[in-house]
């Protein structure tokens, strides 16, 4: 799949049909984790996946009730350990996982999966839930799995409105 229909098709998919992920298609979805862009290289983002259904439906709670999160056939759990702030004064961690789950997305998207962000949740109970140390930030969870429900029409600005060339001009 071209990388610009893998943007276009990608969607927040909140119903999932309860059906594994393949390991390979679920590896290759991480391999784009790990081959993606990170500040002076430092690849400080550790991922849990989250597959057994128990697990996922404590998750469910700490997800702010967001039932979808358990019928995912996965939940990744991205965090990073990094309290680096690039010269700019933006903290790289958040910036650098991000990115990497947009890979994941955008992967999962070209393997016929659909993912969702989840930011709406707390972190504290993930750290109980799955044992994750104090001083590991937990930036952002992603559900995964085959979808089984249907992209609505994208709701976005028009491309005028958040670009302008050579000078501020908004
Ligand atoms: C950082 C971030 C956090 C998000 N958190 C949630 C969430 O907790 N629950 C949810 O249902 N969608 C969440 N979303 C999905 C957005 O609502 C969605 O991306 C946006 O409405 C655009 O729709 P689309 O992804 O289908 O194109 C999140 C998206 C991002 C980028």
């Amino acid at each position: 799949m071209e990388v610009f229909e893998a943007i276009r098709k990608r969607y927040s998919c909140r119903a999932y049909k309860d059906k594994p992920i393949e390991e390979d298609k679920l590896e290759r979805v991480l391999e784009a984790a790990r081959l993606a862009p990170s500040a002076r290289n430092m690849q400080d983002w550790r991922f849990v996946v989250v597959t057994d259904v128990q697990v996922k439906e404590r998750l469910v709670e700490a997800a702010n009730n967001q039932g979808f999160v358990g019928s995912a056939a996965a939940v990744i759990v991205a965090c990073s350990e990094s309290d680096n702030v690039m010269r700019c004064g933006q903290a790289v961690a958040p910036i650098d996982v991000a990115i990497a789950l947009e890979h994941i997305a955008l992967q999962a998207t070209a393997e016929g999966l659909g993912t969702c962000w989840i930011g709406s949740f707390y972190p504290e109970p993930v750290r109980a839930i799955l044992g994750i140390p104090e001083g590991v930030a937990i930036i952002e969870l992603m559900t995964m799995g085959y979808p089984a429900d249907k992209a609505g029409a994208k709701k976005r600005d028009t491309l005028e409105s958040i670009v302008c060339r050579e000078k501020w001009a908004f």
